[in-house]
């Protein structure tokens, strides 16, 4: 059995990931935002109150850990928010937020948690195809493109510095999934489960190894370009 913990927990993909991980054996700490009140009564571990823009939040997260000995074997870092602009009417307090949570977020959160990953662990950042430059064909989604392209180079970068301490890093597109997040997005589109996006995403990192540490995968397996 492994420790895993997962951020981002309340509901989702995360949620997913946490029930599915718990439904197999493993030992799963979900972070929640709020109180996770549901994943608690399903007799997983919550951290509640874990806000990834808030230092003194995952640093708290990190202590409260550490006094209770855990140690990590993998971290799922989900937390994430898709607030839609356009140029020509973008609220730049809107961009900086989203990007204190999706690029900052799971920067702060791994950089706390770092001295807790047991060597050979396996850390996997949720960002999206969106933030790929090669992918970008149609422009728009400013702000999320943004937060997200300069998420994978947060998780490109850990992999160069975390690979020293044995620890694997591993981008993830979850592929188009319908939960809250996706609800209001414009066009028609082939939307997959988060049940569906967990499964995957939870196999790509049980397939993790050193070797293929600093990449971006699809939760259907895929390698995707940067
Ligand atoms: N759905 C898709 O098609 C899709 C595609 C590509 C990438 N993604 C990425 O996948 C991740 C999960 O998305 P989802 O579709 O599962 O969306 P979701 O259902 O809205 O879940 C997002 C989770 O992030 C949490 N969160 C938001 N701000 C946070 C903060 N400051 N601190 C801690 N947690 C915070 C939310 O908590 P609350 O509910 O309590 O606010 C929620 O549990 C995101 O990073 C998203 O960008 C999703």
């Amino acid at each position: 059995m492994s420790t895993v913990l997962v951020v981002g927990a309340d509901k989702g993909i995360a949620h997913s990931i946490s029930r599915q991980l718990h439904d197999r054996g493993e030992d799963v700490i979900a972070a929640c935002l709020f109180d996770g009140a549901d994943l608690a009564a399903a007799g997983i571990t919550v951290e509640p109150g874990v806000d990834v823009t808030s230092q003194e939040s995952v640093e708290a997260l990190a202590a409260r850990l550490s006094e209770k000995g855990v140690k990590l074997d993998a971290v799922f870092h989900v937390a994430g928010v898709m607030w839609l602009d356009e140029v020509g009417s973008l609220d730049y307090d809107l961009i900086r937020e989203q990007i204190e949570i999706n690029t900052l977020g799971p920067l702060r959160t791994i950089e706390a948690v770092r001295p807790l990953l047991n060597e050979g662990a396996k850390v996997g950042i949720v960002t999206s195809r969106v933030g790929s430059l090669g992918d970008n064909t149609s422009g728009g989604m400013y702000s999320y493109r943004i937060s997200k392209a300069a998420a994978n180079m947060v998780g490109l970068n850990l992999h160069h510095d975390l690979s020293k301490d044995g620890v694997s890093v591993l981008l993830l597109h979850p592929g188009m999934v319908a939960t809250d997040l996706t609800k209001d997005f414009p066009g028609e589109h082939s939307y997959i489960t988060p049940e569906q996006a967990a499964a995957g995403l939870i196999k790509n990192i049980d397939n993790l190894t050193p070797e293929t540490s600093g990449r971006f995968q699809h939760s259907d397996g895929t390698f995707l370009q940067w």
